[in-house]
């Protein structure tokens, strides 16, 4: 358990931590303001350890990154075997690469359908770029229909099919073409798709918008409804794939078959490395013109052979399974919690290790920051102000589950005296 290890010393002098601390202020760009006060000198499993000689338990897996759990053995020796071998080459259209062929037929392996192609990028948001860009060309249409509370990414295409006024208004005119309908509603879908819709674009369960699980006949229904219009459904699993929900794709829970399926995050074992997944018949249109869509680094060979170790580490530990068993035991002591703070907690959400806590807002972040300090990680949302994410990575022990909930629970308590603000 990770607090019966023994509390390792500092690995940084003092006064080289708060330089770092003052430097990082004068250098990197921001989107959060303020000074970070942890310096990260290691992660392993579900644990990052500070340059003071502190141990966190990273109950967000490095957002949804660390399924395998961080510095997995297994992938860190395939970095290093694939660095001494190349680290880089031009990535398309001149060399085989076999790393990327072998996470490219891994992934073909679990794609529902016959979704066994795979084009190879860096992030997700690349993935969801590439794949509106794939959805006009297959089409020859232009309009996009996506769902309120959704996220995508946040580059020009990715923003426009994202939600949140906030996020998109300061960057716009986006593409024209969108429409928005409320997540898991189908009559507003038919009322919104048209002849001219290339593509609906949706996550199976909405991760920013605080874990949001639709009825069970929405996204069978909305297979249905692409289908009779001739628009394609591309599901983002960027968040919700590669077993955090206890299946390799969440559109696996209601056995439907999209058109696309974009992946990324923990896909790369924390090595960055994104994909967008569709058939042979559809990818043909990206050769008329020959280069009509590329990229340098997507599909770099370390982040593929990186990929293909915690793929290998998924299927062989049972991870999927171990989502689930996990999960279940994660959400009963997260509805234990809330029956003993039932003015705090005003939901539990999840499935597999993916859990949202919805909290007063006023109190989200107060309770996030407490909870740092006493040593759990656990982290907002894009989309859903109090809520809180819990998405453990998928090797979680039950002992790791144990001191999550006495570290909320003394988090809640001291919300209930009042003490955070
Ligand atoms: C559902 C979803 N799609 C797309 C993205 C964008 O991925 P990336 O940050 O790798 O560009 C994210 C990132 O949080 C996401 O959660």
């Amino acid at each position: 358990m990770v607090l019966e290890r023994p509390v390792p010393g500092p690995t940084m002098e003092h006064t080289l931590i708060e330089s770092y601390k003052d430097r990082f202020m004068n250098h990197l760009s921001q989107t959060v303001p303020g000074r970070k006060e942890l310096v990260i000198s290691e992660a392993r499993d579900c644990t990052i350890k500070t340059a003071d000689g502190r141990l966190f338990l990273d109950f967000i897996s490095g957002i949804a990154v660390a399924n395998v759990g961080h510095s997995h053995p297994e992938v860190v020796a395939a970095i290093q075997q694939q660095v001494e071998q190349f680290a880089h080459v031009n990535v398309y259209g001149r060399f085989v690469i076999p790393p990327q062929v072998e996470i490219a037929e891994r992934l073909a392996r679990v794609t529902p359908g016959n979704l066994d192609v795979a084009y190879l990028t860096s992030t997700g948001t690349e993935a969801t770029e590439g794949a509106l860009k794939l959805a006009r060309k297959y089409t020859g249409r232009k309009r996009f229909l996506a769902f309120e509370g959704g996220f995508h990414g946040r580059t020009f295409g990715a923003l426009s099919v994202s939600w949140r006024q906030q996020y998109r208004e300061p960057f716009e005119p986006l593409l024209a073409e969108v429409d928005f309908v409320p997540f898991g509603d189908l009559q507003a879908v038919t009322g919104a798709i048209g002849d001219d819709t290339a593509a609906v674009i949706v996550e199976p369960i909405q991760g920013e918008a605080g874990v949001r699980i639709p009825d069970d006949d929405f996204l069978p229904g909305l297979r249905e409804i692409c289908t009779q219009h001739g628009a394609l459904l591309i599901v983002d699993e960027i968040q919700g794939g590669m077993g955090r929900t206890g299946r390799w794709f969440s559109c696996e829970l209601w056995d439907v078959v999209p058109d696309i399926i974009l992946s990324a995050k923990s896909l790369g074992g924390g090595l960055p490395l994104g994909a967008f997944l569709s058939t042979a018949e559809i990818f043909s249109t990206f050769l008329d013109p020959p280069l009509s869509h590329l990229t340098t680094f997507g599909g770099n060979p370390v982040s593929c052979s990186a990929a293909v170790a915690a793929f290998d580490v998924i299927e062989r530990e049972g991870l999927l399974g171990a989502a689930e068993t996990m999960g279940t035991k994660l959400e009963h002591r997260l509805r234990g919690l809330m029956s003993q703070f039932p003015e705090l907690i005003s939901e539990v959400r999840g499935r597999g290790l993916w859990f949202a806590v919805d909290l007063p807002p006023h109190l989200t972040m107060p309770i996030v920051n407490d909870m740092e300090s006493r040593g759990v990680i656990v982290g907002s949302l894009l989309n859903a102000e109090g809520t809180v994410r819990i998405a453990p990575p998928l090797i979680v022990a039950e002992a790791e589950l144990d001191v999550l909930t006495g570290v909320l629970r003394a988090s809640l308590m001291a919300a209930r005296a009042g003490e955070l603000v």
